[in-house]
C-alpha cells in the first residue's frame, strides 16, 4: 500500500478547491485518482541524478540549480544539474534529458521549458526504468511523469488576487470601482494557467459585481500572456494598455504572476507619469529588487515560495526512491496532466506586504536584511 501523507489542512485545501469545481490546464479535481505511482525496487546511494532546470526567468531557478548541487551531493548522489540555455530552450531541454537518461540517471527531476514538449523523453526515460519528478511545473499530456514537487500554484493565484483587491483598497486612495488591468505568465508554462484561475476565483466575482473594472475588456488568459515570462513584453504590453485606455483614466492596479513582470509594469508606469505610489501590483518570487520595491512603497505583494525547502522536499523524494520506499505525497486529486492524475507533494506559499515581510523572511539573512534596512 502507498503511503499517502494527508495532512488535514491539505485536505481541507483539496476539498475546498474540488468544490469551487474550478479547473485550469494541469489541473483538474479528480476524485477517481489513486496517487499510487509505485515505489521503484531502489538503486544505488551513489547514483547520478539529472536535473534539468529551463531558462533563468527568475532568481528562483537560479537558486534551484545551486541547493540542487549541494543537496544531492551532500545526499550522497552524484548530481547532473543542466540549465536549458535561453535561446533554443526546448530542443536543447529535450536533448539533455534524453543525454541523462542515456548516461544512467535513475531520477530525473524536471523544471519543464514546455511541459507539452517532453512526451518522447519521457517514454525513453520510462522504457530505462527512470522516474521522473516534475518539479514547480507540471509535465502534461505524457503518462510517463511520477510525481510532481511544488508549491501550491492555485493558492499562489488565489492569494494574488486577493492582494490586488486588498492594495487596492489600502492604497488608491478612493472607494470602489477600481481600473484593473491582468496579466498572465508564459503559455508554454503550465502554471501559468494554473496562477491565472487562482487570482480569477477572486477576482471574477469582484469583475462581475463592479467592483473591478478591466478597462482595456482584456479577461481572456490568451490576452493576459506574457510570452516566456520576458520583462520586455511585459513592459510593452503594458505600455501599449496605457496609451490605448488610461491617457485620461487613472489606472489603479494590475494583476501580476511575478516579480520580475511586476518590476516591468511599474517601470511601464512610472514612464507614463502616473503616480506610484496609489498603484497596486501584485507579485510572486520575493526577488530583491522587488523586496526592495515593496520596501520602498512601490509594488504593493511579492509571494515567498521558499526554494531552498522545495529543493529539500525534492531531495527527500529522490531519497525514498532510492530506498525502495513510499513516496510521500499530500495531494492525488489536483494535478491532472491531460492523460493522468500526478501524485504530488505540495507546499504551501507565503502572501508578503510591506506589513509581514520581517516576519515572512525571518529565516532569510539576504531578505531580512534589506527589510530591516528600509524600517
Ligand atoms: C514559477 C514562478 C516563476 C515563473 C517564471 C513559474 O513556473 O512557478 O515562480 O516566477 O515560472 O520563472
Amino acid at each position: 500500500m502507498k503511503k499517502i501523507a494527508l495532512a488535514a489542512a491539505a485536505l481541507a485545501t483539496v476539498t475546498a478547491l474540488a468544490l469551487t469545481g474550478c479547473s485550469g490546464s494541469g489541473r483538474t479535481a479528480d476524485p477517481s485518482a489513486s496517487g499510487d505511482a509505485g515505489a521503484s525496487a531502489g538503486f544505488a546511494a551513489d547514483s547520478t541524478i539529472g536535473v534539468a532546470l529551463p531558462d533563468k526567468t527568475s532568481e528562483n531557478w537560479v537558486l534551484a540549480g545551486k541547493l540542487f548541487e549541494d543537496g544531492l551531493k551532500e545526499a550522497g548522489f552524484k548530481g547532473d544539474v543542466q540549465y536549458a540555455p535561453a535561446s533554443n530552450t526546448v530542443a536543447e531541454q529535450q536533448n539533455q534529458i534524453s543525454a541523462m537518461i542515456t548516461n544512467g540517471a535513475k531520477v530525473i527531476v524536471i523544471g519543464a521549458k514546455d511541459g507539452k514538449q517532453l512526451g518522447t523523453q519521457l517514454q525513453q526515460a520510462a522504457d530505462a526504468g527512470v522516474k521522473i519528478i516534475a518539479y514547480d511545473r507540471l509535465i502534461e499530456n505524457t503518462p510517463n511523469v511520477d510525481y510532481y514537487v511544488a508549491f501550491d500554484n492555485f493558492k499562489v493565484g488565489e492569494l494574488q488576487g486577493q492582494a490586488l483587491l486588498d492594495g487596492l483598497a489600502k492604497r488608491s486612495g478612493h472607494a470602489a470601482p477600481w481600473n484593473v488591468e491582468l496579466f498572465s505568465g508564459s503559455p508554454d508554462d503550465a502554471n501559468s494557467a494554473v496562477f491565472f484561475d487562482g487570482a480569477m476565483k477572486v477576482l471574477q466575482p469582484k469583475i462581475d459585481d463592479g467592483t473591478l473594472k478591466v478597462v482595456s475588456g482584456q479577461t481572456a488568459i490568451a490576452q493576459t500572456a506574457t510570452q516566456g515570462w520576458k520583462a520586455e513584453n511585459a513592459q510593452s504590453r503594458m505600455d501599449s494598455l496605457l496609451a490605448a485606455n488610461y491617457t485620461s483614466a487613472t489606472i489603479d492596479g494590475v494583476l501580476s504572476p511575478n516579480d520580475t513582470l511586476a518590476r516591468a509594469i511599474i517601470t511601464s508606469v512610472k514612464q507614463a507619469g502616473k503616480d506610484i505610489s496609489t498603484f497596486t501590483v501584485t507579485g510572486q518570487d520575493s526577488e530583491v529588487e522587488s523586496v526592495k520595491s515593496i520596501m520602498a512603497g512601490e509594488q504593493y505583494s511579492t509571494i515567498n515560495k521558499d526554494t531552498s525547502l522545495l529543493v529539500e522536499q525534492t531531495i527527500k523524494m529522490i531519497g525514498q526512491l532510492q530506498k525502495g520506499e513510499d513516496v510521500d505525497v499530500n495531494d492525488t486529486e489536483q494535478y491532472n496532466n491531460g492523460v493522468k492524475v500526478v501524485p504530488a507533494y505540495l507546499l504551501k506559499p507565503v502572501i508578503v506586504t510591506k506589513e509581514n515581510a520581517a516576519e515572512a523572511y525571518a529565516n532569510n539573512p539576504t531578505l531580512l536584511d534589506i527589510v530591516k534596512a528600509a524600517q
